[in-house]
């Protein structure tokens, strides 16, 4: 290595070392491609693998393909007609299998730790952590996702916390009122705050909650990209940021556990520093604590803001949706006590409201699917997907499946009034032993958001914009809109 170490310092260009690293896996890679299939023909004569094909770059293998602006779909849909519904792929570094069958889906997903194990992409792991949430082994991943849990069932739906995300959510819009936002990056920052406050007890005017912002908004640009780590590609930049926020989480543990503050008080924070106090065999690491804040607070806030976009996208779009939002809003503002805020009976009385967030969720597909590595073979109609294979659950094609959801692109909120679903139709939360533990916190947040907005506001898409996949959804140009108050 120190050769062409020396190489590339030579010619002073990082070009040059993704040339090399390319020319010489090139044939590393093909051979290896080329033993890892006989080795498989050999053991497993009788069991097919999936269909497909693996690309042509290595490392690559058919990733910019999947990746490019608005292709992620019809990649997967051109795959499927080709090879069915369970074909393999080369994506994010990785051979991978992909299944985008709504009972194999369901299947993957309740399988968790026997048949298959949570598994991200290469990036995704070393920016969040070896230790976020989502890589933890069973008994780490039980514990730490228990200390989760157990924070939001003792305040959720508690008075105090619910007025709390209202009012930040409230103020934000006032200072909207008579100018042009860049919706995508104002809701990005609100609910940041409102997950740094919930999950950490950071205040808004913290200097950290800023710091930490701006370094979250750099993280999460290179987190599913090829992970090579020259300056100036996108990883590099997120994973600058990754050690910057491990250090500022680092600060903050110790300063709570330094400071013994209110036993009765229980954050997410507070909950794992129990957790990590408690295990005496050192199980529940500092590691463990840091990437899991870390990814919980990546995760608590960037899914919530991205569907909150789409709300303000979808209302300017469809003036029947908005008309019987704010009709179930009043409604909802009349039953609400004088002097008050909005309670926990209140969200759950908002029939048409949560029917137009499963809506933004299925049509948004905020997240696309799930990544898993097969534990052990599993046999799928007659399809082998060999131990150890990187498996994705895609759950968009399901969420857009003409025989379940007629006239799928159309936004129909009217859609969900009684409706009744088989499984692994509608996943946008996944499912199983990792199905997303913020799923009422998300649903709270945008109930709350779309309460103030169509009650308050009148907003108008002042440029056109679209939404764009690559392959996670967001808008071009940010959604600029106008916000003006109701008089
Ligand atoms: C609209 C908003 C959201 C969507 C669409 C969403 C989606 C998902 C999905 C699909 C998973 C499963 C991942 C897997 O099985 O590999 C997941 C897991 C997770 N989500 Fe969410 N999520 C949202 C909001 C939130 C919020 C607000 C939080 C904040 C606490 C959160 C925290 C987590 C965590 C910690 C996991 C990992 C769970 C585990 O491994 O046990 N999510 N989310
Ligand atoms: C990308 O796809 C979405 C929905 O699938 C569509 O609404 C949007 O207009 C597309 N964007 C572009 C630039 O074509």
């Amino acid at each position: 290595m120190t050769q062409l170490q020396l190489l590339c310092s030579f010619t002073g260009s990082n070009i040059c070392w993704a040339f090399l690293l390319a020319v010489l896996t090139i044939p590393i890679y093909s051979l290896l491609l080329l033993m890892s299939n006989i080795s498989r023909k050999g053991a497993h004569l009788h069991q097919l693998l999936p269909p497909g094909s693996q690309g042509w770059l290595p490392i690559v293998g058919e990733t910019l393909e999947y990746a490019r602006p608005n292709q992620s779909l019809s990649f997967m849909q051109r795959r499927v007609r080709r090879y069915g519904e369970l074909f393999q792929s080369h994506l994010f570094g990785d051979r991978i299998i992909v299944s985008c069958n709504p009972k194999t889906n369901h299947f993957i997903c309740q399988h968790e730790y026997k048949l298959f194990k949570s598994s991200y992409p290469r990036s995704f792991v070393s920016i969040l952590g070896e230790k976020n949430v989502l890589a933890l082994p069973k008994e780490l991943h039980k514990k730490v996702r228990g200390a989760l849990l157990s924070s939001f069932a003792s305040s959720l739906r508690t008075k105090e916390y619910i007025k709390d995300i209202s009012m930040t959510i409230s103020r934000t819009l006032e200072q909207w009122d008579g100018r042009v936002i860049c919706v995508q990056d104002e809701l990005a920052k609100m609910a940041y705050v409102v997950a740094a406050k919930r999950l950490l007890g950071l205040n808004e005017h913290d200097p950290e909650c800023q710091i930490l912002q701006t370094l979250y908004f750099e993280l999460i640009k290179g987190l599913i990209s090829i992970p090579i780590n020259f300056p100036g590609m996108a990883y590099h930049k997120s994973m600058r940021a990754r050690t910057k926020i491990a250090k500022i989480i680092d600060d903050m543990i110790s300063k709570r556990k330094a400071a013994h503050c209110n036993p009765l008080s229980q954050d997410f924070m507070d909950a794992l520093i129990k957790l990590e106090e408690e295990s005496s065999d050192a199980f529940v690491t500092r590691e463990v604590t840091r990437d899991s804040i870390l990814s919980v607070l990546f995760a608590g806030h960037d899914t919530v803001s991205k569907a909150m976009t789409c709300a303000v996208k979808y209302l300017s779009d469809n003036a029947n949706v908005l008309e019987m939002l704010k009709k179930e809003h009043i409604r909802i503002e009349e039953q609400v006590k004088e002097g008050e805020d909005l309670a926990w009976d209140d969200y759950k009385s908002m029939t048409f409201s949560n029917n137009v967030v499963s809506e933004i969720l299925r049509i948004t597909n905020i997240a696309p699917g799930v990544f898993r590595d097969a534990v052990e073979d599993v046999d799928i109609d007659g399809l082998r997907i060999p131990k150890g294979c990187k498996v994705m659950a895609y759950f968009t094609l399901n969420h857009l499946d003409t025989s379940k959801f007629p006239d799928p692109f159309q936004f129909n909120p009217w859609r969900w009034q009684d409706k009744s679903l088989s499984e692994g139709t509608f996943m946008p939360f996944g499912g199983g032993p990792r199905l997303c533990p913020g799923n009422d916190f998300a649903k709270l947040q945008i109930c709350i958001f779309l309460h103030h907005l169509v009650l308050k506001y009148r907003f108008k898409q002042i440029e056109e914009d679209q939404i764009l996949y690559s392959p996670y959804i967001h808008f071009k140009r940010g959604l600029s809109t106008l916000f003006e108050t109701i008089q």
